[in-house]
Protein backbone atom coordinates (compact mmCIF):
# COMPACT_ATOMS: atom_id res chain seq x y z
CA UNK A 1 0.00 0.00 0.00
CA UNK A 2 1.33 3.46 -1.07
CA UNK A 3 -0.26 6.05 1.74
CA UNK A 4 -0.04 10.01 1.94
CA UNK A 5 0.46 11.61 5.05
CA UNK A 6 -0.89 15.58 5.10
CA UNK A 7 1.32 17.32 7.16
CA UNK A 8 4.70 17.99 8.34
CA UNK A 9 4.83 18.73 12.35
CA UNK A 10 5.69 16.17 15.28
CA UNK A 11 2.30 14.90 15.48
CA UNK A 12 2.43 13.59 11.63
CA UNK A 13 5.88 12.24 12.50
CA UNK A 14 4.02 10.01 15.00
CA UNK A 15 1.60 9.09 13.26
CA UNK A 16 4.14 7.97 10.30
CA UNK A 17 5.77 6.10 12.66
CA UNK A 18 2.87 4.21 13.84
CA UNK A 19 1.78 3.44 10.26
CA UNK A 20 5.79 2.33 8.89
CA UNK A 21 4.92 -0.68 11.69
CA UNK A 22 1.81 -1.85 9.50
CA UNK A 23 2.27 -4.86 7.52
CA UNK A 24 0.70 -3.68 5.02
CA UNK A 25 2.23 -0.76 4.46
CA UNK A 26 5.14 0.12 2.01
CA UNK A 27 5.68 3.49 1.12
CA UNK A 28 5.02 6.30 2.64
CA UNK A 29 4.60 10.21 1.62
CA UNK A 30 4.55 13.38 3.48
CA UNK A 31 2.78 16.51 2.48
CA UNK A 32 5.12 18.49 2.88
CA UNK A 33 7.09 16.66 5.58
CA UNK A 34 10.10 18.29 7.55
CA UNK A 35 13.63 17.33 7.62
CA UNK A 36 13.53 14.82 10.11
CA UNK A 37 10.30 13.20 8.95
CA UNK A 38 12.16 12.17 5.79
CA UNK A 39 14.10 9.51 7.40
CA UNK A 40 10.67 7.75 8.03
CA UNK A 41 8.60 8.60 4.41
CA UNK A 42 9.68 10.36 1.10
CA UNK A 43 8.91 14.19 1.82
CA UNK A 44 7.42 16.34 -1.12
CA UNK A 45 7.47 20.20 -1.74
CA UNK A 46 3.28 20.05 -1.36
CA UNK A 47 1.81 22.65 1.33
CA UNK A 48 -0.40 20.91 3.99
CA UNK A 49 -3.66 23.38 2.52
CA UNK A 50 -2.94 22.86 -1.54
CA UNK A 51 -5.39 21.01 -1.77
CA UNK A 52 -5.34 20.45 -5.72
CA UNK A 53 -1.86 19.56 -5.42
CA UNK A 54 -2.79 16.93 -2.87
CA UNK A 55 -4.95 15.30 -5.34
CA UNK A 56 -2.82 15.53 -8.49
CA UNK A 57 0.13 14.10 -6.32
CA UNK A 58 -1.74 11.68 -5.32
CA UNK A 59 -3.42 10.55 -8.51
CA UNK A 60 -0.12 10.44 -10.14
CA UNK A 61 1.51 8.41 -7.93
CA UNK A 62 -1.40 6.26 -7.72
CA UNK A 63 -1.78 6.42 -3.96
CA UNK A 64 -3.72 3.95 -2.15
CA UNK A 65 -4.65 5.98 0.89
CA UNK A 66 -4.53 9.51 2.70
CA UNK A 67 -4.35 10.35 6.10
CA UNK A 68 -5.46 14.35 6.58
CA UNK A 69 -3.99 15.05 9.96
CA UNK A 70 -4.18 18.97 10.30
CA UNK A 71 -7.06 21.14 10.90
CA UNK A 72 -6.45 23.24 7.91
CA UNK A 73 -6.54 21.57 5.08
CA UNK A 74 -10.18 19.01 7.08
CA UNK A 75 -11.68 22.16 7.79
CA UNK A 76 -11.23 23.40 3.81
CA UNK A 77 -12.06 20.36 2.38
CA UNK A 78 -9.52 18.10 1.47
CA UNK A 79 -10.99 14.85 2.41
CA UNK A 80 -13.88 15.83 0.06
CA UNK A 81 -11.94 16.43 -2.49
CA UNK A 82 -9.29 13.85 -2.27
CA UNK A 83 -12.64 11.25 -2.27
CA UNK A 84 -13.94 12.69 -5.42
CA UNK A 85 -10.58 11.57 -7.36
CA UNK A 86 -11.41 7.86 -5.62
CA UNK A 87 -8.57 8.39 -3.30
CA UNK A 88 -9.77 7.08 0.31
CA UNK A 89 -9.13 9.15 3.01
CA UNK A 90 -8.88 8.64 7.05
CA UNK A 91 -10.15 11.90 8.28
CA UNK A 92 -13.66 13.68 8.39
CA UNK A 93 -15.30 15.73 5.33
CA UNK A 94 -16.05 19.89 5.31
CA UNK A 95 -19.24 19.03 6.92
CA UNK A 96 -18.00 17.51 9.83
CA UNK A 97 -15.02 19.17 10.21
CA UNK A 98 -17.21 22.32 11.11
CA UNK A 99 -16.99 20.86 15.14
CA UNK A 100 -13.38 22.29 15.26
CA UNK A 101 -14.00 24.88 12.09
CA UNK A 102 -16.23 26.97 14.12
CA UNK A 103 -17.31 27.64 17.45
CA UNK A 104 -20.35 29.12 17.28
CA UNK A 105 -21.42 25.64 15.63
CA UNK A 106 -19.93 23.20 18.23
CA UNK A 107 -21.66 25.48 21.43
CA UNK A 108 -24.89 25.00 19.29
CA UNK A 109 -24.71 21.02 19.16
CA UNK A 110 -24.07 21.14 22.30
CA UNK A 111 -26.41 23.04 23.44
CA UNK A 112 -29.09 21.52 21.33
CA UNK A 113 -28.34 18.03 21.75
CA UNK A 114 -27.67 18.45 25.92
CA UNK A 115 -24.33 17.66 25.70
CA UNK A 116 -21.90 19.32 29.20
CA UNK A 117 -20.67 22.20 28.19
CA UNK A 118 -19.83 25.56 29.86
CA UNK A 119 -22.69 28.34 29.80
CA UNK A 120 -22.00 30.27 26.45
CA UNK A 121 -23.65 33.47 24.36
CA UNK A 122 -22.35 33.66 20.80
CA UNK A 123 -21.61 37.67 19.18
CA UNK A 124 -21.35 38.82 15.80
CA UNK A 125 -22.03 42.58 16.99
CA UNK A 126 -19.47 44.14 19.05
CA UNK A 127 -21.57 46.37 20.53
CA UNK A 128 -23.58 43.81 21.91
CA UNK A 129 -20.71 41.84 23.14
CA UNK A 130 -19.49 44.35 24.69
CA UNK A 131 -22.88 45.26 26.33
CA UNK A 132 -23.19 41.68 27.40
CA UNK A 133 -19.82 42.44 29.07
CA UNK A 134 -21.47 45.22 31.65
CA UNK A 135 -22.77 42.28 33.40
CA UNK A 136 -21.21 38.75 32.47
CA UNK A 137 -19.05 37.15 35.42
CA UNK A 138 -15.47 37.31 35.30
CA UNK A 139 -13.15 35.46 34.84
CA UNK A 140 -14.96 35.43 31.61
CA UNK A 141 -13.59 33.33 28.14
CA UNK A 142 -13.43 34.64 24.78
CA UNK A 143 -13.05 32.49 21.82
CA UNK A 144 -12.78 33.41 18.15
CA UNK A 145 -15.33 31.52 15.85
CA UNK A 146 -12.15 30.15 13.82
CA UNK A 147 -9.60 28.66 13.14
CA UNK A 148 -6.73 30.46 15.28
CA UNK A 149 -3.39 28.29 15.21
CA UNK A 150 -4.58 27.59 18.88
CA UNK A 151 -4.48 30.89 19.74
CA UNK A 152 -7.85 32.24 19.63
CA UNK A 153 -8.66 31.66 23.21
CA UNK A 154 -8.51 34.82 25.76
CA UNK A 155 -9.16 34.25 29.26
CA UNK A 156 -9.78 37.76 31.03
CA UNK A 157 -9.77 38.04 34.76
CA UNK A 158 -11.44 41.51 34.31
CA UNK A 159 -14.15 43.18 32.76
CA UNK A 160 -11.56 45.76 31.16
CA UNK A 161 -9.43 42.61 29.71
CA UNK A 162 -12.67 40.97 28.31
CA UNK A 163 -13.66 44.10 26.92
CA UNK A 164 -10.38 44.50 25.00
CA UNK A 165 -10.01 40.85 23.78
CA UNK A 166 -13.53 41.53 21.96
CA UNK A 167 -12.03 44.26 19.92
CA UNK A 168 -9.00 42.60 19.44
CA UNK A 169 -10.64 39.96 17.85
CA UNK A 170 -13.57 41.73 16.42
CA UNK A 171 -12.61 45.32 15.92
CA UNK A 172 -8.92 44.72 15.04
CA UNK A 173 -9.20 41.49 13.72
CA UNK A 174 -6.41 39.78 15.45
CA UNK A 175 -7.66 36.07 14.33
CA UNK A 176 -8.47 37.42 10.36
CA UNK A 177 -12.02 36.66 9.79
CA UNK A 178 -11.86 33.91 12.82
CA UNK A 179 -12.88 36.71 15.05
CA UNK A 180 -16.41 38.06 13.13
CA UNK A 181 -17.79 36.13 14.96
CA UNK A 182 -17.01 35.09 18.77
CA UNK A 183 -18.05 33.00 21.94
CA UNK A 184 -18.19 34.03 25.42
CA UNK A 185 -18.68 31.65 27.99
CA UNK A 186 -18.59 30.74 31.72
CA UNK A 187 -14.94 29.75 32.72
CA UNK A 188 -14.81 26.30 33.82
CA UNK A 189 -12.15 25.00 36.40
CA UNK A 190 -10.50 20.93 37.23
CA UNK A 191 -8.08 18.88 35.83
CA UNK A 192 -8.23 18.69 31.67
CA UNK A 193 -8.27 15.78 29.60
CA UNK A 194 -7.53 15.34 26.31
CA UNK A 195 -9.67 12.28 24.83
CA UNK A 196 -8.69 11.49 21.07
CA UNK A 197 -10.89 8.71 19.16
CA UNK A 198 -11.60 6.46 16.62
CA UNK A 199 -15.50 6.96 15.10
CA UNK A 200 -16.53 5.79 12.01
CA UNK A 201 -20.11 7.63 12.64
CA UNK A 202 -21.38 4.61 14.08
CA UNK A 203 -18.71 3.38 16.60
CA UNK A 204 -16.63 5.44 18.61
CA UNK A 205 -13.67 3.55 20.71
CA UNK A 206 -11.41 6.46 22.69
CA UNK A 207 -7.89 6.26 22.53
CA UNK A 208 -5.87 6.10 25.72
CA UNK A 209 -6.63 9.72 27.74
CA UNK A 210 -3.64 12.31 27.92
CA UNK A 211 -2.94 15.38 29.44
CA UNK A 212 -1.45 18.42 27.54
CA UNK A 213 0.65 21.01 28.87
CA UNK A 214 0.00 24.73 27.15
CA UNK A 215 2.08 27.21 28.84
CA UNK A 216 5.12 27.97 27.79
CA UNK A 217 7.27 27.92 31.45
CA UNK A 218 7.06 25.69 34.30
CA UNK A 219 4.29 25.80 36.63
CA UNK A 220 1.26 26.70 33.63
CA UNK A 221 3.04 29.91 33.89
CA UNK A 222 3.77 32.14 30.72
CA UNK A 223 1.77 32.44 27.54
CA UNK A 224 0.13 29.16 25.65
CA UNK A 225 1.71 27.81 22.94
CA UNK A 226 0.63 24.86 20.59
CA UNK A 227 1.57 22.08 23.58
CA UNK A 228 5.26 22.38 25.18
CA UNK A 229 3.99 18.38 26.74
CA UNK A 230 2.44 15.53 27.28
CA UNK A 231 1.81 12.43 29.23
CA UNK A 232 -0.68 9.33 28.90
CA UNK A 233 -2.61 8.34 30.43
CA UNK A 234 -4.45 10.89 32.29
CA UNK A 235 -4.56 9.94 35.71
CA UNK A 236 -7.88 11.91 36.56
CA UNK A 237 -9.26 10.44 33.59
CA UNK A 238 -10.89 7.26 36.20
CA UNK A 239 -12.83 4.23 34.77
CA UNK A 240 -15.73 6.01 36.60
CA UNK A 241 -15.40 9.09 34.64
CA UNK A 242 -14.93 7.37 31.52
CA UNK A 243 -17.95 5.94 31.50
CA UNK A 244 -19.45 8.90 32.30
CA UNK A 245 -17.74 10.38 29.45
CA UNK A 246 -18.79 7.89 26.82
CA UNK A 247 -22.51 8.00 27.62
CA UNK A 248 -22.78 11.71 28.48
CA UNK A 249 -20.62 13.18 26.14
CA UNK A 250 -18.79 10.67 22.96
CA UNK A 251 -21.71 9.01 21.89
CA UNK A 252 -24.20 12.07 21.92
CA UNK A 253 -21.54 13.82 20.15
CA UNK A 254 -21.64 11.10 17.30
CA UNK A 255 -25.38 10.66 17.53
CA UNK A 256 -25.36 14.57 17.02
CA UNK A 257 -23.33 14.69 14.37
CA UNK A 258 -25.24 11.88 12.64
CA UNK A 259 -28.86 13.71 13.62
CA UNK A 260 -27.11 16.96 11.88
CA UNK A 261 -26.22 14.88 8.68
CA UNK A 262 -22.73 15.18 9.38
CA UNK A 263 -21.71 12.28 9.92
CA UNK A 264 -17.95 12.26 11.13
CA UNK A 265 -15.22 9.84 10.45
CA UNK A 266 -11.84 9.98 11.77
CA UNK A 267 -10.45 10.90 14.82
CA UNK A 268 -12.55 13.25 17.18
CA UNK A 269 -10.74 14.89 19.80
CA UNK A 270 -12.34 15.88 22.88
CA UNK A 271 -10.67 18.77 25.36
CA UNK A 272 -12.46 18.39 28.74
CA UNK A 273 -12.51 19.33 31.67
CA UNK A 274 -13.64 17.43 34.83
CA UNK A 275 -15.35 20.22 36.44
CA UNK A 276 -17.29 20.14 40.12
CA UNK A 277 -20.32 19.51 38.51
CA UNK A 278 -18.94 16.60 36.05
CA UNK A 279 -16.92 16.36 33.11
CA UNK A 280 -17.57 19.07 30.14
CA UNK A 281 -16.62 19.90 27.16
CA UNK A 282 -14.07 23.04 26.15
CA UNK A 283 -13.19 21.87 22.78
CA UNK A 284 -13.33 19.51 19.94
CA UNK A 285 -11.02 19.04 17.13
CA UNK A 286 -11.65 17.43 14.15
CA UNK A 287 -8.20 15.40 14.09
CA UNK A 288 -5.20 14.20 16.05
CA UNK A 289 -3.93 16.03 18.79
CA UNK A 290 -0.60 17.68 18.89
CA UNK A 291 1.69 16.35 21.15
CA UNK A 292 -1.10 14.33 22.08
CA UNK A 293 -0.15 11.90 19.64
CA UNK A 294 3.28 11.72 20.40
CA UNK A 295 2.38 10.02 23.59
CA UNK A 296 -0.87 8.21 22.28
CA UNK A 297 0.08 6.15 19.19
CA UNK A 298 3.36 4.69 20.77
CA UNK A 299 1.17 2.81 23.64
CA UNK A 300 -1.10 1.28 20.60
CA UNK A 301 -0.50 -2.16 19.85
CA UNK A 302 -3.11 -2.64 17.08
CA UNK A 303 -1.97 -1.87 14.03
CA UNK A 304 -3.10 1.90 12.88
CA UNK A 305 -3.50 1.54 9.29
CA UNK A 306 -6.09 -1.62 9.86
CA UNK A 307 -8.31 1.40 12.19
CA UNK A 308 -7.53 4.11 9.81
CA UNK A 309 -9.40 1.61 7.11
CA UNK A 310 -11.75 0.26 9.16
CA UNK A 311 -12.37 3.82 10.21
CA UNK A 312 -13.18 4.83 6.30
CA UNK A 313 -15.01 1.85 5.26
CA UNK A 314 -17.53 2.01 8.62
CA UNK A 315 -16.28 -1.09 10.12
CA UNK A 316 -14.42 0.16 13.12
CA UNK A 317 -16.77 -2.38 15.78
CA UNK A 318 -14.77 -5.22 13.55
CA UNK A 319 -11.41 -4.37 14.60
CA UNK A 320 -8.89 -4.40 17.52
CA UNK A 321 -8.13 -0.94 19.43
CA UNK A 322 -5.59 -2.06 21.91
CA UNK A 323 -3.01 -0.36 24.09
CA UNK A 324 -0.73 -1.05 25.78
CA UNK A 325 -0.72 -0.95 30.08
CA UNK A 326 2.10 1.07 30.20
CA UNK A 327 2.77 5.06 30.37
CA UNK A 328 4.18 7.79 27.70
CA UNK A 329 5.84 11.09 28.03
CA UNK A 330 6.47 13.41 25.64
CA UNK A 331 8.87 16.46 26.21
CA UNK A 332 9.01 19.11 23.64
CA UNK A 333 11.89 20.90 22.94
CA UNK A 334 11.53 24.33 21.52
CA UNK A 335 13.65 27.48 20.36
CA UNK A 336 14.04 30.01 23.26
CA UNK A 337 11.32 32.39 22.70
CA UNK A 338 9.04 30.50 21.46
CA UNK A 339 5.62 31.33 21.51
CA UNK A 340 6.67 34.95 20.28
CA UNK A 341 9.73 35.51 18.73
CA UNK A 342 12.84 32.95 18.54
CA UNK A 343 16.26 32.08 16.21
CA UNK A 344 16.38 29.03 14.05
CA UNK A 345 19.12 27.36 11.77
CA UNK A 346 20.64 25.78 14.80
CA UNK A 347 22.53 22.88 14.34
CA UNK A 348 20.55 19.35 15.98
CA UNK A 349 22.38 16.27 17.36
CA UNK A 350 20.48 13.69 18.53
CA UNK A 351 22.80 10.26 19.84
CA UNK A 352 22.04 7.35 18.66
CA UNK A 353 20.03 4.74 21.66
CA UNK A 354 18.74 7.36 23.88
CA UNK A 355 15.73 5.65 25.48
CA UNK A 356 13.52 7.53 23.56
CA UNK A 357 11.43 8.09 20.42
CA UNK A 358 12.13 11.17 18.41
CA UNK A 359 9.16 13.01 16.76
CA UNK A 360 10.60 15.85 14.63
CA UNK A 361 8.76 18.70 14.36
CA UNK A 362 10.19 22.33 13.34
CA UNK A 363 13.82 20.89 11.47
CA UNK A 364 15.05 20.90 7.99
CA UNK A 365 17.75 18.69 6.73
CA UNK A 366 20.29 20.99 4.72
CA UNK A 367 23.41 19.13 3.39
CA UNK A 368 22.63 16.17 5.49
CA UNK A 369 22.70 18.21 8.60
CA UNK A 370 19.80 18.62 10.54
CA UNK A 371 19.01 22.43 11.57
CA UNK A 372 16.20 23.86 13.97
CA UNK A 373 13.47 25.39 11.47
CA UNK A 374 10.52 26.28 14.02
CA UNK A 375 9.20 26.96 17.59
CA UNK A 376 8.58 23.82 18.34
CA UNK A 377 11.37 21.79 17.05
CA UNK A 378 11.14 18.32 18.99
CA UNK A 379 9.52 15.98 20.68
CA UNK A 380 10.99 13.80 22.91
CA UNK A 381 8.45 10.75 24.15
CA UNK A 382 9.39 7.25 26.06
CA UNK A 383 7.18 5.14 27.59
CA UNK A 384 7.75 3.03 30.81
CA UNK A 385 6.21 0.40 33.09
CA UNK A 386 5.13 3.62 35.43
CA UNK A 387 4.17 7.04 34.38
CA UNK A 388 7.52 8.31 36.67
CA UNK A 389 9.79 5.72 34.75
CA UNK A 390 8.26 7.69 31.47
CA UNK A 391 9.14 11.21 32.58
CA UNK A 392 12.45 10.06 33.88
CA UNK A 393 13.22 8.58 30.41
CA UNK A 394 11.71 11.43 28.61
CA UNK A 395 13.96 13.90 30.21
CA UNK A 396 17.13 11.45 30.41
CA UNK A 397 16.59 11.66 26.49
CA UNK A 398 16.37 15.09 26.10
CA UNK A 399 19.36 16.04 28.06
CA UNK A 400 21.21 14.18 25.61
CA UNK A 401 20.29 15.87 22.65
CA UNK A 402 21.46 19.46 21.85
CA UNK A 403 20.85 22.47 19.71
CA UNK A 404 21.56 26.10 20.89
CA UNK A 405 18.67 28.14 22.24
CA UNK A 406 16.78 24.62 22.82
CA UNK A 407 14.28 25.26 25.38
CA UNK A 408 12.05 22.84 27.57
CA UNK A 409 9.25 22.46 30.35
CA UNK A 410 11.38 20.80 33.47
CA UNK A 411 7.75 19.74 35.05
CA UNK A 412 5.89 17.57 32.07
CA UNK A 413 3.77 14.97 33.84
CA UNK A 414 4.59 16.63 36.91
CA UNK A 415 1.14 17.45 38.36
CA UNK A 416 -0.05 13.69 36.78
CA UNK A 417 2.47 12.54 39.18
CA UNK A 418 1.09 14.27 42.11
CA UNK A 419 -2.58 13.19 41.46
P1 LIG B 1 -8.52 25.85 23.39
O1 LIG B 1 -7.63 26.59 22.43
O2 LIG B 1 -9.96 25.88 23.05
O3 LIG B 1 -7.96 24.48 23.70
O4 LIG B 1 -8.40 26.62 24.78
C1 LIG B 1 -7.14 26.85 25.31
C2 LIG B 1 -7.19 26.63 26.80
O5 LIG B 1 -8.02 27.63 27.39
C3 LIG B 1 -7.81 25.30 27.24
O6 LIG B 1 -6.92 24.25 27.20
C4 LIG B 1 -8.25 25.65 28.63
O7 LIG B 1 -7.15 25.54 29.52
C5 LIG B 1 -8.63 27.09 28.54
N1 LIG B 1 -10.08 27.23 28.43
C6 LIG B 1 -10.84 27.20 27.32
N2 LIG B 1 -12.15 27.35 27.61
C7 LIG B 1 -12.23 27.48 28.96
C8 LIG B 1 -13.30 27.67 29.90
N3 LIG B 1 -14.56 27.77 29.50
N4 LIG B 1 -12.98 27.75 31.19
C9 LIG B 1 -11.71 27.67 31.62
N5 LIG B 1 -10.67 27.51 30.80
C10 LIG B 1 -10.91 27.41 29.48
N1 LIG C 1 -2.82 19.90 21.85
C1 LIG C 1 -4.03 20.52 21.52
C2 LIG C 1 -4.41 20.48 20.11
O1 LIG C 1 -3.89 19.70 19.33
O2 LIG C 1 -5.26 21.25 19.72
Amino acid sequence: MKIMVIGGGGREHAIIKALKKSRRVNEIYALPGNGGISADAVCTGIGAKDIPGAVKFALDNKIDYAVVAPDDPLVLGMVDELSKAGIPCFGPDKKAAIIEGSKVFSKNLMKKYGIPTAAYETFSDMEKALEYLDTAPVPTVIKADGLALGKGVIIAETREEARAAVKSMMEDRAFGDSGANIVIEEFLTGPEVSVLSFTDGRTIVPMVSSMDHKRALDGDQGLNTGGMGTIAPNPYYTPDIARRCMEEIFLPTVNAMNAEGRTFKGCLYFGLMLTPDGPKVIEYNCRFGDPETQVVLPLLKSDLFDIMQAVTDGRLSEVPVEFENKSACCVVMASSGYPKKYETGFEITIPDNIGAQVYVAGAKLESGRLLTSGGRVLGVTATGDTLKDAIDAAYCAAENIHFENAYYRKDIGKRALEA
